[in-house]
């Protein structure tokens, strides 16, 4: 291994880029449909349980063995626990693959509506313009799909060639304080409006009677996509990280950071949907509905400044989208950089190429082509049927692919990796005085991997506790 490895310059560095990946359209677009889906209050209660009691101690599993071995997924499982294992790993760079060919559609989505709301708050806003019809048309047009998921690609690729410092860390330096900056402007707007207190009352009070058994399991499978886990890229991610940084602390902040901003887009879009008497009936069960085809209205005609709010709030959406891209072809570009010695700039071109083709597909999977758009293999003839290559992509990964890879990357972090190893990696004098160790290893030994293989028992059951994601 000739190259030297970068590292992130600080911990801030560290911290922001990690939580860029963590915060993307996992909250701003899945976790409000989920809650809105799953009744709101209890869901969420379940879901911060599952944050707490798996997520972040997996949070902190990857970042340790990525940290201790200084090596991107596949190198990192076969240092830590034999060759027997590099195939986690290997699945880890698939799953980034795929998640990074179905993302950026809706990533490139953002644009397009970021550069719309640009146009209508500099002219007028036209309710036909941002009708459902109006929105069908657009996601079927081949062309401009094509060329959103290219523009988006390129922007991934030129910030990952540059580097984890130069690259990676700079970006996310620069747009996450922005980003931050936008939703502050945005949930105080939102909370005066006249649904703030509904929508608030409807994400934080637990009525128990209205949560679905199957919905614990979608809350924790939620908790794997939206924190970044279970396919290594908080192993990539810590792997560049100094050994003079608390591992526990640093997964303690992009944990909490990451809950936050869900709940906080969670509040704004609710305040706005329920400042509209028999809009929820109109949006209900449709993710795609509510980001880009109720929202764009409601900020031009209802909601006070909204000119001005509207594009912010798209171009939020595209930069959370962009450092969690970067994240995903990180994950995969290191393998080739870390594994098979090739170097940066060819790693990224040629895995940015590759992802391409799999995004143009799913591009396509809107309406433009008919048989990417309409074949259905999994949960045939059912409500529930999977519709096209994005949905597939989509269940493929969230479903299989992240919680097989947290569920074995946890036992490896609980079973094999030594105690002596672990607990030097997360307990020194820079441990903050909340985390116990012993907590965290029954977490990783038990509680995670029981709770991740009742996700999977569910999956090969065939019970399906996912909504469909795309259904506009
Ligand atoms: N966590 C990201 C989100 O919430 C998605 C993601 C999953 C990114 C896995 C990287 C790895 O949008």
């Amino acid at each position: 291994m000739s190259q030297i490895r970068d590292q992130w310059g600080s911990r801030l560095g560290f911290i922001l880029a990690a939580s860029g990946s963590a915060i993307g359209l996992g909250n701003l677009w899945k976790f409000p449909y989920i809650t809105w889906a799953n009744n709101g209050g209890a869901f969420v209660l379940v879901y911060l349980i599952c944050i707490a009691a798996v997520g972040l101690p997996i949070m902190m599993a990857e970042i340790l063995i990525g940290r201790s071995t200084q090596k991107s997924p596949v190198g990192a499982m076969r240092a830590v626990a034999g060759p027997a294992w590099s195939w986690v790993g290997g699945l880890g760079v698939l799953t980034g693959f795929v998640i990074l060919g179905y993302y950026t559609v809706i990533a490139g989505w953002a644009l397009r509506y970021f550069a719309q709301c640009v146009r209508w708050s500099l002219s007028d806003f036209s309710p036909e313009a941002s009708s459902g019809d109006a929105f069908g048309a657009f996601a079927g047009n081949g062309v401009v799909q094509a060329a959103l998921v290219l523009a988006f690609m390129c922007a991934t690729v030129f910030v990952v060639h540059r580097g984890v410092g130069r690259g990676i860390e700079r970006v996310s330096r620069v747009l996450m304080p922005i980003l931050f900056l936008i939703l502050i402007v945005l949930l105080l707007r939102a909370l005066t409006l006249d649904g703030a207190g509904r929508a608030v009352g409807f994400i934080f009070r637990p009525n128990f009677a209205d949560l679905e058994p199957l919905g614990v399991l979608e809350a924790l499978g939620h908790s794997f996509f939206t924190l970044s886990l279970g396919m290594g890229a908080m192993i990539t991610y810590g792997s560049y990280l100094r050994r003079s940084e608390s591992v526990v602390r640093a997964s303690g902040l992009v944990v909490l950071l990451d809950t936050l901003i869900a709940l906080v887009a969670t509040t704004i879009m609710f305040s706005v949907i329920f400042s509209v008497p028999g809009l929820e009936d109109e949006i209900s069960g449709s993710t795609v509905g509510m980001l880009f085809i109720a929202l764009p209205g409601l900020f031009y005609q209802e909601v006070p400044l909204g000119a001005l709010l509207a594009p912010l709030f798209y171009l939020l959406v595209c930069f959370a989208a962009l450092t969690s891209t970067i994240s995903l072809l990180e994950v995969v570009s290191s393998y080739f950089i870390d594994q098979r010695n090739w170097k940066r700039s060819s790693a990224v071109l040629s895995c940015g190429a590759a992802t391409l083709v799999l995004s143009l597909l799913c591009a396509l999977s809107f309406g433009a082509n008919g048989i990417l758009t309409e074949f259905s293999l999994i949960f045939r003839g059912t409500p529930n049927a999977k519709l096209g290559l994005f949905d597939h992509l989509d269940y493929l990964a969230s479903n299989w692919f992240l919680p097989i890879g947290g569920f074995f990357i946890t036992l490896v972090c609980g079973w094999v990796v030594s105690r002596k190893l672990s607990e030097g990696e997360l307990v020194d004098e820079t441990t903050p005085s909340w985390f116990h160790y012993g907590i965290w290893r029954f977490c990783v030994r038990y509680l995670a991997p029981v709770a991740v293989a009742a996700i999977i028992i569910a999956v090969l059951l065939g019970l399906d506790f996912s909504k469909p994601l795309a259904d506009g």
